[in-house]
């Protein structure tokens, strides 16, 4: 069983939610199918997929103009809630501290988070990809609190239509599981996230300690979305 995570990003409707939830229903896996979609879609859920949102408050309520607490999102009915995506740590400054604290506020409200880690280009030129994603792990994920769920991302591979090696995916999430041993959460799931399509999905959840997968462009649609989750049973 995998987890098959899609992130709409700012993108899709209403109505584009309800089309996806009328053709996820007609489809048999065991897999767990997970929807992160804008906050304002969360609501028009039917609940026949599991719901997640892409971002939450550091905050708990108050003169927080925007923003949106982790127990707002549970009383709407998500499940999950990103936190950390590199488009969240790039256009929003957010560092690790800030993304352990997201993940914190999740928790306590019930949500499961996918803690989303991953290396720059730059960072993976000058050879520390493997000291990214530790620091990464250590430093975004609660070491207590219910489950999380840990997203590696490459971040030059995110909507670039490229893949790292499976080496070097499996590199990564062996060196992840590791980390997350060490505090205290082992067999917490682990996805691969970054240009997963219908056509390497099946691949890439062979590698070891590759639990699923967290889709961005490819889950928009049920046409390229179903074929993700029904590479593995
Ligand atoms: P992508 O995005 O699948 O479009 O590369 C992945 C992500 O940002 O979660």
């Amino acid at each position: 069983m995998k987890i098959i995570a899609g992130n709409w990003k700012m993108n899709g409707s209403r109505a584009a939610l309800v089309e996806m939830q009328d053709a996820l229903a007609n489809i048999e896996t065991e897999n767990t199918v997970i929807l992160c979609v804008p906050f304002v879609f969360i609501a028009a859920s039917n609940n026949s997929v599991a719901i997640g949102a892409q971002d939450v408050s550091v905050h708990d309520h108050g003169a927080f103009t925007g923003e949106i607490s982790a127990n707002m999102l549970a009383g709407i009915g998500a499940k999950y809630v990103i936190v950390g995506h590199s488009e969240r740590r790039m256009y929003h400054g957010e560092t690790n501290e800030i993304v352990k604290q997201k993940a914190s506020m999740a928790l306590s409200a019930g949500l499961t988070p996918i803690i989303c880690v991953g290396e720059t280009m730059e960072e993976r030129n000058s050879g520390k990809t493997m000291e990214i994603i530790e620091l990464g792990v250590r430093e975004s994920v609660p070491s207590n609190g219910g489950d999380v769920i840990v997203a590696y991302e490459p971040r030059w591979a995110i909507g670039a239509g490229i893949t790292p090696s499976d080496e070097d995916i499996a590199a990564a999430h062996s060196l992840i599981a590791e980390s997350l041993t060490k505090m205290g959460r082992g067999g917490t799931p682990i996805l691969y996230g970054a240009s997963v399509k219908g056509s390497n999905a099946k691949q890439i959840m062979s590698i070891p300690h590759v639990d699923g997968v967290l889709v961005g462009g490819a889950s928009l649609k049920p046409d390229d979305f179903i074929p993700i989750i029904t590479a593995t049973k």
